[in-house]
């Protein structure tokens, strides 16, 4: 079996096929958009399931390159994945036998490093590629590492792999971070389920998607609870079962599908939206003026036409949940661009998230960096369509938004930046009547 998988031993960065996105903004959205399935929730969900031996179904699973780059890394560890019927995937690690989670894996996907815990848990070892950086900031591991290493866990680190074994279970420990981290809470709970004992996780982190893998892994016989709001507690069992759980929706693709609908003076019902998940999100929102009305699971949006002087300047500050989502920050300048007077942006997550915002500047936003950390936008900005380029998915996905109101043509490079995280973009921004095509432009790298 071994001989029909194909192994990356040597680092190689893999060409991508490069496309840009054409769009000729100033048309007003109208119609109804139905939100996909969580990225970061169905990530860790695919981890979590090499938990067991037994099948794992999901469903409402994106359809998206980091789920399709999971899919692959868990085939290269054994795991059997099947994708029986589109966002529906099936993974069953009855044969996982190589314990390995390569560069490529890493490079394709920072999220590819919560397999750390489940495969160190299960197995008692793992090789893992440390993912390093990105183009949002440098975005380090130690939390990871340190709560396993408090669990009993040896890891040495050489040549950018972390070697990871223990003796026996891991042990049940109280894990304290310096600072909240989602994917550190998700890494410690995922290793905790299997672990010998008790575990306390505090702060944990409290973001929608760490409650929704929660729920999955009670349901495959886990023994996990949120205690209290920022604790996570967990009785490690000997073994975990199959189970069948079905994604939460993206709450950040509903925020830019809202973002949408606001600045193009349109008219816009989002269905499958996580409402209740997007509390400081619409608060800004309804702040800098828009008419937002929140149903059960929809989300109307009405917009003011691009210029109207009906938006007000409104100050941000991202945090961890429940406050304003990092990944929110680039949908939210846009909005910001369209509002009266100067707004503060303050980024508090990620060291270099607010760069991007160079690329909307090539649009005409009028954008002042204060600080590394805090830019000032004032507004309203008459956009004009221009060429610039997508250096990560939410700031791609937010360029595509200030195209959308931009008088003219813009030409948006790096497309593949934003398949990797928004199922059928270009569809859904189609059927609600934007002027959006992609324009393949061949091989090349990730980066350009
Ligand atoms: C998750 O990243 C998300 N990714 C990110 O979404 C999101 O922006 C971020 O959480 C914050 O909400 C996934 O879920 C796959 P963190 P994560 O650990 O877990 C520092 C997107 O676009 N830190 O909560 O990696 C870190 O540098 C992506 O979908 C350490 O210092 O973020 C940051 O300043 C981008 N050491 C802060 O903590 C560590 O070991 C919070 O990061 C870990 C984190």
């Amino acid at each position: 079996m071994a001989g029909d998988r194909r192994f990356h031993w040597e680092y190689q960065e893999e060409p991508v096929e490069r496309q840009a996105f054409r769009v000729t903004g100033g048309r007003p959205l109208r119609g109804r958009v139905r939100i996909s399935g969580s990225k970061n929730a169905a990530l860790k969900m695919l981890a979590a399931a090499t938990l067991t031996s037994e099948p794992c179904r999901l469903t409402n699973v994106p359809e998206i390159e980091d789920v399709r780059a999971m899919a692959e890394v868990l085939r290269d560890l054994g795991a059997e994945v099947a994708h029986p019927a589109p966002n529906t995937y099936e993974v069953t690690a009855a044969n996982v036998e190589w314990l390995f989670v390569p560069l490529e894996a890493a490079a394709k996907m920072r999220a590819s490093f919560i397999l750390l815990g489940p495969l160190l848990t299960r197995f008692g070892r793992v090789i893992i590629s440390n993912p390093g950086g990105d183009r949002i900031g440098r975005r380090p591991v130690n939390l990871h590492v340190d709560a396993m290493r408090a669990m009993g866990a040896n890891i040495e680190y050489r040549n950018g792999y972390y070697f990871a074994r223990s003796e026996g279970r891991l042990r049940g420990t109280e894990l304290a971070f310096p600072t909240v981290t989602v994917m550190g809470t998700e890494n410690a709970v995922l290793a905790a389920v299997l672990a010998e004992g008790h575990t306390i996780i505090r702060p944990a982190a409290r973001e929608p998607e760490v409650d929704d893998l929660i729920a999955m892994l009670q349901k495959m016989g886990a023994q996990v609870a949120r205690t209290s709001p920022d604790v996570i507690e967990v009785e490690g069992r000997g073994r975990l079962h199959g189970a069948e759980h079905d994604v939460i929706s993206d709450r950040i693709e509903a925020g830019t599908f809202v973002v949408a609908g606001a600045i193009t003076g349109g008219d816009v019902t989002i269905e499958a939206a996580p409402c209740d998940f997007l509390g400081s999100f619409l608060d800004v929102v309804a702040e800098v003026g828009v008419a937002v009305a929140c149903g059960r699971d929809t989300i109307e949006v009405r917009g003011t036409a691009p210029g109207a002087a009906q938006l007000r300047a409104h100050d941000v500050v991202t945090a961890p949940y429940p406050g304003l989502a990092t990944d929110l920050q680039p949908p939210t300048a846009v909005l910001l661009t369209q509002a009266t007077g100067t707004s503060a942006v303050h980024e508090t997550i990620f060291e270099d998230r607010l760069e991007w915002l160079g690329e909307l500047r090539k649009l005409g936003a009028e954008v002042e960096m204060v600080d590394e950390h805090c830019a000032a936008i004032t507004g309203p900005s008459h956009l004009r369509g221009a060429e610039v380029e997508m250096g990560d998915l939410r700031a791609g996905a937010s360029l595509i938004l200030g195209a959308l109101v931009a008088e003219g043509e813009s030409v948006i490079h790096g497309a593949h930046h934003v398949r990797r995280g928004y199922e059928d973009i270009e569809r859904k921004f189609l059927d609600l009547g934007a002027q959006i095509e992609h324009i393949s432009e061949g091989l090349g790298t990730a980066t350009r």
